[in-house]
């Protein structure tokens, strides 16, 4: 299930520089699954976040819709995605759900415009 393989990514996060391990996964219009954990470089700014991870490992195996993003990480505290992240899933996803879990057992389902209320698209560019 989503859950699950985003907990199985996490694993494999590379959080070299903040020791902080994120898992994502995404499932799209035809039920496949793809996973990403952030990866972190020496030059922060080169760092990838789990989302955009788990999306674009996606979108490189041909999925073009998706239904479902959901987040996990080890924090009590839900983490929400990063504004980078938000913006990407906009791009590919429209208004998807999402959802933030944590390893202890929480979630909390958000449809992508609650996290995103004014998104920048092609539309913007009328
Ligand atoms: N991170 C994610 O992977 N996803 C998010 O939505 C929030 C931040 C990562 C980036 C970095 O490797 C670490 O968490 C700390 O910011």
């Amino acid at each position: 299930m989503l859950l699950s393989a985003a907990k199985q990514a996490r694993e494999n996060a590379r959080p070299d520089y903040s020791g902080f391990k994120v898992g994502a996964a995404v499932e799209d219009s035809e039920g496949r699954i793809f996973a990403g954990c952030n990866v972190e470089s020496a030059s922060y700014g080169l760092t990838i976040c789990a989302e955009r991870s788990a999306l674009f490992t996606a979108v490189a195996a041909g999925a073009s819709a998706f239904r479902r993003v959901v987040v996990v990480t080890a924090a009590d505290k839900l983490t929400p995605p990063c504004g980078a992240c938000r913006q990407v899933m906009w791009d590919l996803c429209r208004d998807v759900e999402v959802t933030l879990a944590n390893l202890h057992g929480a979630t909390k389902t958000y449809q992508l415009s609650q996290l995103l209320p004014e998104p920048f698209d092609a539309k913007s560019l009328d």
